[in-house]
């Protein structure tokens, strides 16, 4: 069997893994909001002000830090005055992106509000720079995050909210480069410090402003906006006009035209898959080593707030809501990307899984009152306590850590480390699709209490959970853990995703 050690020095840390790698988004799109956060307050399926509550319990569960809201593609037709005041008052639009479907705009502001409330999580808008104006973009901040007296505050207050809410994580545009505009970078960069000018902090409200970046690894995009990130020799003290930058990377088996089915695939598909998971490394890299360049200190986040695997939509479902089923390969995936991130701590401040429920790699598929856990749910539950967690660099050696796939060679084994609370956790991945790994983990600098596992994995890759059996790919107890000299060995079974976690001694 092929096998590898895992050195983690436990006195060694690296830095904090910010929470906000574990968010999540949630677009006007398909049956994420109708159906999926929101059915209504007359709804049977239980609610709270027309909530799913279902959901919310086992988002609870997950720890989620923030949620993204209202797109995507959407944001950047998305008039949010249009979404305030009384429900059957509101004027409905067509959501030209996703289906042509008119939207009432039942879910707006206060709704998403709530629901954040309801989460624990954190909100994170992203205002319309593509079809929208400053000025709305503007009051829109004003109408949340405004004490005081002030027009946006009566109107908030006469929609029945009194108190300011509090929102730090502003998106000014999305893809600007393509639905949210069709700009050029240069052109982009501009419009970003144009809007980031007037979205202002009210009293202690202070914005995490977002500039609209980069697709895959378009880094001459992430290059024009860091040069224009702000002012020098506008003032004695430069200010940055945005806090963060995005960048969006989707992971497919092939190309756009032929992304394949989500639950019918080949060995073949699946190490496609692997390889362009593995990819995020080097293009969170590139763009890494670009903000360096401008920006050496560190202070500007790298914010991958949009990611996951994109399959064709499930057969006799609508084109354009994305709809697709999730299974063991898409859990390895988000195990693998998890890896990633951790690795990037220092410079990715954020991450937001494309998208929560029922569209694209979520975590949640509903249909009625029904409501299923996906692998890739699993994933996050079993890492949530890397969030705020310091790193620990993990160092492999061994020969399962590849494997030669056709002219490719592929990473095969994939793990992270952090310590938290005065426990260690280890994630680790086998990749490969028919062979166990025997693991060393070699814990160097502190010695550990008793260790205790869990793992994800299941009969096929193809796996996957459905109302009727929505166990199929779930975790369970790993008690293949020896302790040796050096630390721990485990095998890992093929197609497994395994996390063990140790208090220090
Ligand atoms: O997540 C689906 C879509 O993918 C988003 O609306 C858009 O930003 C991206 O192209």
């Amino acid at each position: 069997m092929p096998n590898a050690t895992a050195v983690i020095n436990l006195d060694i840390e690296g830095p904090r893994i910010n929470r906000h790698l574990y968010g999540h988004f949630a677009e006007h799109l398909g049956r994420c909001i109708y159906g999926g956060f929101w059915v209504g307050e007359d709804s049977p399926i239980p609610n709270e002000g027309g909530i799913r509550l279902d959901v919310v319990e086992a988002l609870r569960a997950l720890d989620i830090p923030n949620l993204r809201w209202p797109g995507g593609c959407f944001a950047d037709e998305y008039h949010w005055r249009d979404g305030i005041g009384p429900r059957e008052q509101r004027p409905s639009m067509v959501n030209t992106h996703w289906g042509d479907v008119e939207e009432n705009n039942h879910f707006g502001t206060h709704e998403f509000m709530a629901l954040c409330e309801l989460l624990g999580a954190e909100p994170y808008i992203s205002g319309n720079v593509g079809s929208g104006t400053v000025r709305e973009m503007s009051e829109w901040v004003e109408y949340l995050t405004r004490d005081g007296d002030s027009p946006m505050v009566r109107l908030r207050r006469a929609n029945g909210r009194e108190e300011p809410w509090r929102v730090k994580f502003w998106g000014i545009g999305n893809e600007t480069w393509g639905c949210g505009g069709n700009m050029r970078a240069e052109y982009s960069a501009d419009l970003a410090r144009q809007y980031a000018t007037y979205c202002r902090d009210h009293g202690d409200n202070k914005l995490y402003r977002i500039a609209s970046g980069a697709s895959d690894a378009d880094y001459k995009w992430t290059e024009t906006l860091m040069q224009q990130i702000s002012c020098f020799g506008c003032e004695a003290t430069p200010k940055n006009f945005f806090q963060g930058l995005s960048v969006h990377y989707y992971t497919l088996a092939g190309p756009w035209e032929a992304k394949g089915s989500a639950t019918v695939f080949d060995t073949d598909d699946y190490y496609r898959t692997v390889a362009a998971a593995r990819r995020l490394d080097r293009i969170l890299t590139g763009h890494s080593t670009v903000m360096d360049v401008y920006d050496p200190g560190r202070t500007v986040g790298l914010v991958l707030d949009e990611w996951g695997t994109w399959w064709d939509v499930e057969p006799g479902t609508n084109p354009g809501f994305l709809f697709q089923q999730n299974t063991l390969r898409d859990a390895l995936v988000a195990s693998t990307h998890f890896d990633i991130f951790h690795r990037h701590a220092a410079r990715l401040h954020m991450a937001n899984i494309a998208q929560t429920v029922n569209v694209l790699q979520a975590m949640l598929l509903t249909d009625g009152d029904s409501l299923v856990l996906t692998p890739t749910y699993h994933v996050f539950e079993m890492n949530k306590a890397h969030q705020d967690a310091t790193s620990l660099a993990v160092h492999l050696r061994g020969d399962a850590l590849r494997r030669t796939v056709g002219d490719t060679e592929l990473e095969i084994l994939s793990a992270s480390a952090s310590v938290k609370d005065g426990a260690v956790l280890i994630s680790l991945s086998n990749l490969d699709a028919e062979e166990a790994a025997e693991v060393t983990l070699d814990l160097r600098g502190r010695s550990v209490g008793e260790p205790s596992a869990r793992i994800l994995t299941a009969g096929r890759l193809q796996d996957h959970n459905a109302p009727g059996t929505p166990e199929t790919v779930a975790p369970r107890p790993f008690d293949g853990l020896k302790p040796t000299d050096q630390g721990l060995t485990l095998t890992l079974p093929p197609h497994s995703f395994v996390t063990v976690s140790a208090p220090l001694a």
